[in-house]
């Protein structure tokens, strides 16, 4: 990681000016379609902030996993309840990347993940319930380290995780041109 103030002090500075983030260059990235804004906005905060670690909570396509692989070499670890045999597939052009088919609201897993330290960077994004993302955020948020950041997608999906979102008691910022159904980022 970069030195200096913390990370999450340069993520305010740079989402506070990022504007609509560019598309991805790396042709190993996959799935933007225009609908799905964050996939750029997850290459350009892991290009800028260049993070230690990276853990992602919902693989599905894989998608967003490219994206963020794209922007750092550091580790990127995503997690599904079940990954897809096309997701491995398409990911193997990443040397970056490790995938866990796990349940994210086992905590056997947090013993995995830290193994290879704090995270730097947390992205959640399973089955927009309330419940399990409070869960997840039980699970997996006292493994981001101070000056860490966490991203949520969904965060307006329904109206259990508007109001989730909305009493969330922590230093947050809602980008809601990332994605129609909602972004939100939380700063450690
Ligand atoms: C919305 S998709 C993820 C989309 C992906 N992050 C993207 O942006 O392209 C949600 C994924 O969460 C996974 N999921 C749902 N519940 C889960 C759980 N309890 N543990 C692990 N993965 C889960 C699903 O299998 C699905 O692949």
């Amino acid at each position: 990681m970069k030195s200096g103030t913390t990370m999450s002090d340069r993520a305010k500075a740079f989402l506070s000016q990022l504007g609509n983030p560019s598309q991805c260059p790396d042709p190993r990235s996959f799935g933007f379609d225009g609908s799905n804004p964050y996939y750029n906005l997850l290459y350009s905060v892991a290009k800028e902030l260049q993070p230690d670690f990276v853990v992602e909570l919902g693989t599905c396509t894989g998608g967003s996993t490219s994206h963020l692989a794209a922007g750092t070499n550091c580790k990127v670890i995503s997690i599904d309840i079940e990954i897809r045999p096309d997701a491995r597939e398409r990911l193997l052009a990443f040397d970056n990347i490790e995938l866990i088919q796990g349940d994210t609201q086992d905590p056997a897993l947090v013993a995995e993940i830290v193994k290879h330290g704090l995270i730097d960077l947390l992205f959640i994004d399973t089955d927009h319930t309330a419940e399990q993302v409070t869960a997840e955020l039980a699970l997996f948020g006292p493994l981001v380290r101070s000056g860490g950041l966490i991203l949520f997608d969904d965060i307006r999906i329904n109206p259990g995780m508007s109001a989730w979102w909305d009493s969330l008691e922590e230093n947050k910022l809602e980008l809601p041109d990332m994605h129609w159904t909602g972004f939100g980022v939380v700063f450690r």
